[in-house]
């Protein structure tokens, strides 16, 4: 996700600009850039950093004009750089751009315009949209958009600057979002209402496939076929600091509502005529040539790399190893130049990830990082790089990191393994996900009543066997870390070789059971804990709900799913579990006690 800001009117627009960059700076914070008309002229300023760092930098500059844009950065292509920043211009610095989102063929078309003659300065898939409306360009900047728009594949919410037009800005939306706001004599664009909100409450929302040209008289929008559409406004009734959680009372509510289409950015750009493919990365020879194979990360990134455990070995057939970063190089493992060594991280940032990466190195192993923040240390310091996609993540409590770290280690498994009609399933299923995984998204209300039910409980136990054993592990883990709930997760099997001693009357007991090959054996753990009085909540599938129905007080049911994505769907629940628990407690959903977003100290 980026930020994005466009102003038009009488006042001087880059105050404006910078005060909505500082309001939208949850979405994307490695860099930042402004574009203002000025004198006939573009004139622009842009900084690796925060927003802080652009604010220094333009102090010096006559950024004067009335007119303007801006963006603030969360990267998908191009490390964080002021090269990499936007706006993008043209080469003769005629037209600005910023953008939000993923222009998928942008490698085609940057080779197709570099053959023309085009010389571009970043690294970035944002520069070739400007490279193709300059292209396009003939007189009618609209046209020259709507046609480059025309050959771009991916997800945009663009605003352009003509330096010809000095009060216009042009837009364009697919997929990411745009807001016109509606001033007196001004108008304002935002990727998001909180920066409209300190001028207008009266917006705007571009729908996909539209443009809109704005004046400071006004907007004018129009249709994929270029027909003009007169919408009704809406008027915002969110106050400022609800407006940046977009409407939501919490960052992580709104981070579990984004797991659907944080799965479908991660998911989509790599599915290309029904394979899987990763730019830059022969990922099937980084993973059949490696003798072993170990994934280290911490917490909630371990346990999404601990599912590979129970999908990877019986395809790959070469053990795999996955272990907590804080313990891994201190049992000093045997790692070769055969070995492959990936690295789990959200954050990118995590001292004891860095670490056993930089451990891995030093003793010849490969390695790949798995991260979600472009430019952060273990992208930069791994040998190779996987970005999970899923924008930024500013709970401290992982949700839809979690769910693009599992499908990035099954797009692996998938790309590297499968063949065949195994294959063409496995993208048909993977299509459907985002889908499936909205589902589930959307039924909070039983869950709401299931922490009602039991959120002043001093202990609740997960159980699962397999990959639910891994599943069972970050349910427990969310509920600790957000409402300090003493949660633990057992190996299903392991209940009878002491902990079902701690069961008593009334103990809650949450049960994962999604994998048909051991719906008996769970069902005996369940019923053994039931015998001794305990409450039994049972997250299955649909082809379970028969199995369980009887021995479950309570039943969440999901879709039925492969191995590889059934932690995808079944963790959700849980999620809210958490949530709503920690909510009923009263507890800082956000900024959980003694906890931190990145644990940059070991
Ligand atoms: C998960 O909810 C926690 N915030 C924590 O366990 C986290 O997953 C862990 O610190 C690893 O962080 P990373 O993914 O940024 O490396």
């Amino acid at each position: 996700m980026c930020g994005i800001i466009g102003y038009t009117g009488n006042k001087n627009a880059l105050p404006i600009l910078i005060d909505g960059l500082e309001k939208l700076e949850y979405r994307g914070y490695d860099s930042a850039g402004v574009a203002v008309v000025s004198g006939g002229k573009i004139r622009f300023k842009k900084r690796k950093g925060r927003i802080d760092v652009l604010k220094d930098s333009v102090r010096s500059d006559n950024l004067t004009g009335t007119c303007g844009i801006g963006h603030t950065r969360w990267a998908t292509h191009g490390e964080p750089s002021d090269q990499n920043s936007h706006p993008h211009l043209s080469l003769d610095q005629r037209i600005a751009l910023v953008h939000n989102g993923i222009i998928e063929n942008y490698a085609k078309l940057k080779d197709q315009l570099k053959r023309l003659g085009h010389r571009f300065l970043s690294d970035t898939d944002t520069e070739v949209l400007v490279h193709l409306i300059d292209h396009h360009y003939s007189g009618d900047m609209i046209a020259a958009v709507n046609q480059a728009l025309l050959e771009a594949e991916g997800s945009y919410a663009i605003c352009v600057l003509d330096q010809n037009s000095p009060d216009r800005i042009i837009c364009a939306k697919k997929d990411s979002p745009l807001i016109i706001g509606e001033g007196n004599g001004e108008m304002f664009i935002a990727s998001d209402i909180p920066a409209l909100l300190p001028y207008t409450r009266k917006v705007y929302f571009l729908e996909d496939g539209e443009t809109a040209i704005v004046e400071k008289s006004g907007a004018q929008i129009f249709d994929r076929y270029g027909k003009r559409i007169f919408r009704k406004a809406y008027t915002v009734d969110w106050d400022i600091s609800a407006a940046e959680k977009a409407g939501y009372p919490h960052f992580m509510l709104k981070e579990i509502h984004e797991g659907a289409p944080a799965l479908k950015r991660t998911i989509f750009p790599r599915l290309k005529s029904g394979r899987i493919v990763f730019p830059d990365l022969d990922i099937k020879e980084l993973l059949c040539s490696a003798q072993k194979i170990f994934i280290i990360a911490c917490g909630t990134a371990y346990h999404a790399g601990l599912t590979a455990k129970y999908t990877w070995e019986r395809e790959f057939k070469i053990p795999i190893e996955v272990d907590l970063a804080s313990e891994f190089r201190y049992r000093d493992p045997y790692l070769s130049k055969n070995t492959l060594v990936i690295l789990l991280s959200q954050s990118g940032e995590t001292a004891d990830t860095l670490a056993s990466l930089r451990h891995a190195k030093a003793a010849g192993a490969k390695t790949l990082a798995i991260t979600n923040v472009v430019g952060s240390s273990l992208a930069r310091l791994a040998d190779n790089v996987i970005f999970t996609l899923a924008g930024p993540e500013i709970s401290v409590a992982a949700s839809k990191s979690y769910l693009t770290q599992v499908i990035c280690l099954a797009l692996m498994l998938i790309s590297s393994s499968f063949t065949g009609q195994k294959l063409t399933d496995a993208v048909n299923f993977l299509t459907a996900l985002p889908d499936l995984a909205q589902l589930v998204i959307k039924e909070q209300d039983q869950i709401k009543k299931l922490a009602h039910l039991y959120h002043s409980k001093k202990d609740i136990y997960f159980i699962g066997r397999g990959i639910d054993h891994a599943i069972a592990l970050e349910g427990a883990l969310k509920l600790k870390e957000l409402s300090y709930i003493h949660a633990d997760a057992y190996a299903a099997g392991e209940l009878k070789h002491g902990p079902i001693a701690l069961i008593e009357d009334s103990s809650l007991v949450i049960a994962l059971a999604t994998y048909p090959q051991l719906f008996d054996k769970i069902a005996g753990n369940i019923m053994e804990t039931r015998t001794r009085g305990a409450k039994t909540w049972v997250i299955t599938t649909k082809s379970g709900y028969k199995r369980f129905a009887d021995m479950s007080d309570h039943i969440t049911v999901i879709e039925d799913a492969p191995d590889w994505a059934i932690p995808i769907l079944a963790v959700i629940p849980m999620q809210y579990f958490a949530y709503y628990a920690c909510i009923e407690r009263g507890f800082d959903v956000d900024k959980p006690r003694n906890l931190a977003k990145s644990v940059t100290v070991e």
